[in-house]
């Protein structure tokens, strides 16, 4: 006998380990998730590896902007005793866009003034600025200009801005007419739209607007780019729903 023969021997009597089953998606060896659950969850990683783009509402306290965020997460307005924000939180929205999707971060923020040093810090990386006034208030429509004055000196010159009127739905408490707001707006070469929190007009416009400069500025193809202008748009887009009530100042 030779030792090769001897080394097959040997061999032949190993017990061979029993394979290792493979893992399955649940950890649950055998179980089989059901096709709706598994598209659940690939669809929620691809929003998960979405990049993000951070969103941030500025204005004086009292405009509107936590109910603004509130009402196009929500769909409701809370209506009651005022509360003002303290410090800062953002909250993660995918905003659909022509077939594809906008991750925005939307931060909002204290309007107070004791407060303001701490908002600086968030302006740098910004993307986009939603700017808030209220309608009824002219000392915030006035504040603008020094809030655009920050925006200049903190914020990124490429920053995508919208100023927003708020409460449109107040009628005859209203102490700034749209045509106002509109000037303001052409002058600093921002878009403008009226909004309420409280009804939802042009809620969810003024962030899918957003959304789309956005989508459009990431776009490779500099032609699509070029294309999308969302002072134009959303200038056809309001003057498709003019619902907030008519100007009587
Ligand atoms: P700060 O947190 O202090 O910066 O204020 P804010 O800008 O977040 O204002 P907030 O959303 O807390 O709203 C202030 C008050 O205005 C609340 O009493 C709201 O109910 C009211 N309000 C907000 N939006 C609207 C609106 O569109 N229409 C009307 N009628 N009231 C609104």
């Amino acid at each position: 006998m030779t030792d090769d023969s001897m080394s097959d021997d040997v061999f032949e009597d190993e017990v061979k380990p029993a394979p290792t089953p493979s893992p399955s998606n649940t950890g649950y060896r055998d179980y089989e998730p059901p096709p709706d659950l598994l598209n659940h969850y690939s669809a929620k990683k691809v929003e998960e590896d979405l990049p993000i783009h951070k969103t941030i509402l500025l204005g004086d306290s009292g405009v509107g902007k936590t109910s603004l965020l509130v009402q196009f997460e929500t769909g409701k307005f809370q209506s009651g005793n005022f509360s003002a924000t303290v410090g800062i939180g953002f909250t993660n929205k995918v905003v659909a866009v022509d077939g594809s999707k906008v991750k925005l971060q939307i931060w909002d923020t204290a309007g107070q003034e004791r407060f303001r040093s701490v908002t600086h810090a968030y302006y740098r990386d910004a993307h986009a600025l939603l700017l808030l006034y209220d309608v009824t208030n002219k000392t915030s429509f006035d504040n603008i200009r020094a809030w655009l004055g920050e925006i200049r000196e903190y914020a990124q010159d490429d920053v995508v801005i919208m100023l927003l009127g708020n409460k449109c739905d107040s009628g005859s408490d209203r102490e700034v007419r749209r045509e106002e707001g509109e000037r303001l707006a052409r002058e600093y070469r921002v878009a403008f739209m009226e909004t309420s929190a409280k009804t939802g007009v042009n809620v969810e416009l003024a962030f899918t607007a957003i959304a789309r400069e956005l989508r459009a500025r990431s776009c490779q193809d500099q032609q699509q780019q070029d294309r999308f202008c969302v002072q134009e748009y959303v200038r056809d887009q309001t003057q498709k729903t003019t619902s907030c009530p008519p100007c009587n100042t």
